[in-house]
């Protein structure tokens, strides 16, 4: 049997795992284990998702915590270096762009291991994000590139990767959004918040999402973007489940008069803690906007049809903006109320799923990776 180790770390990377673990669960070739960096720790981020995803106990965890970027990419490669060295995987699967993956894949490609990248080549070209500095890194070190959408392709052509290495197979993160959407259309938040009552049609109400520290550690651009959706939320109610990053920050700046502390759900911005992964899947189903500055939530809103407008000045998704429902918007509050009026007032009506976004990524990244590993 050939040895696979993947390593996650943060909350976006459970969702992409989870169905290409389900692929191998049961494979004769492969022998699959799991590594947790511990870089995400908190329930709320992280063991709630191995809970609903179904997800295996991780085989390792690795515990590294919270911590500058060099301390904690350092910590995860001076842990994890060991576990290689003692199981031997032939391969190292790494997925998205924290930084969890580019440290695994640097401590794997040092000691000779190949790499698989999940989610490769997608590009914001914005060099002044952590993740497109991860995912350019861990894309020149990995021997097999997996990409959601045609301009990741493009991109690693651009930048002379061996097109025999480069797979378009679709969308993990939609694989798992697919399987569980009938599980989360049981959840019962939309009753807890008071938009659904007896099973009735919703009342309408938006969703944001915050935590890029380009947005969240100025306080002017913070300020800006919370007065903007203070704005829209005189007229719905905006949920926001708060990313820990971000409530400390609110903290910091003074900014709890911009949210509703009233308990009221009809109006305002209305904080919530974390979601789990099912309550805010159901959230963003029948959301009638969803603002956000994260990068899978573009995805998940353009294969719901729920329009999502981007608060940065880039995205390195742009098949949600040309094929979904997405729009990039960026952050002065004049922009992002003009664009969220227009879009509850009149929702694109011919948006499509970009190709192979179609539930069965992990089952094709399996079969090649059966076919690599093979060869080794
Ligand atoms: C990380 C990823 C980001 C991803 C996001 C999803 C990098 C560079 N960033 O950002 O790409 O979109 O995860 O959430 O890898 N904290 C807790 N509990 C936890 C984890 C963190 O309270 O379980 C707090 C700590 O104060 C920590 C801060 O959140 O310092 C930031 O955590 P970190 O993992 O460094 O970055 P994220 O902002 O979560």
């Amino acid at each position: 049997m050939k040895r696979l180790l993947s390593v996650v770390g943060a909350r976006p990377n459970f969702m992409k795992i989870a169905p290409i673990a389900r692929e191998l669960r049961n494979s004769s070739e492969i022998q699959h284990r799991l590594v947790h960096s511990g870089q995400h720790y908190d329930e709320a981020l992280s063991g709630s998702f191995f809970t609903e995803l179904d997800l295996p106990k991780p085989d390792v965890n690795l515990e590294v915590g919270s911590g500058s970027h060099a301390v904690q990419t350092a910590e995860i490669m001076r842990s994890l270096e060991p576990v290689l060295l003692d199981w031997k995987p032939q391969m190292v699967l790494v997925v998205g762009d924290v930084n969890s993956t580019l440290a695994a894949a640097l401590t794997a490609a040092k000691l000779g291991i190949d790499v698989a990248h999940v989610e490769a080549g997608l590009r914001s070209f914005d060099m002044t994000m952590p993740e497109e500095i991860n995912r350019k890194l861990t894309d020149a070190i990995s021997t097999l590139l997996f990409v959601t959408e045609k301009s990741g392709v493009d991109n690693l052509k651009r930048e002379g990767v061996s097109q025999e290495n480069v797979f378009l197979v679709g969308n993990v993160m939609i694989d798992c959004l697919l399987r569980h959407r009938e599980a989360a259309a049981r959840s019962p938040i939309l009753d807890r918040l008071g938009m659904r009552r007896n099973g009735s049609s919703c009342l309408p109400y938006a969703v944001l999402t915050l935590h890029r520290p380009s947005n969240v550690e100025n306080p002017t651009t913070f300020r800006g973007i919370l007065s903007a959706v203070s704005n829209l939320a005189a007229d719905l109610p905006v949920f926001f489940p708060v990313h820990p990053r971000t409530r400390k920050q609110i903290e910091n700046f003074g900014f709890g008069h911009y949210l509703e502390d009233s308990g009221n759900t009809r109006r305002g911005i209305v904080p919530l803690d974390p979601l789990g992964y099912l309550d805010f899947l159901s959230l963003n189903t029948k959301a009638s906007l969803v603002l956000t500055d994260s990068g899978g939530i573009q995805e998940e809103t353009t294969v719901l049809g729920v329009p999502c407008l981007t608060l940065r000045e880039n995205t390195e998704r742009p098949a949600t903006v040309d094929q979904g429902t997405n729009q990039v918007v960026g952050v002065d509050p004049d922009r992002i109320v003009a664009a969220a009026r227009s879009a509850l007032n009149n929702p694109r009506s011919a948006y499509t799923c970009p190709p192979l976004w179609d539930g069965k990524a992990a089952q094709r990244i399996a079969q090649i990776l059966r076919q690599r590993l093979q060869g080794t």
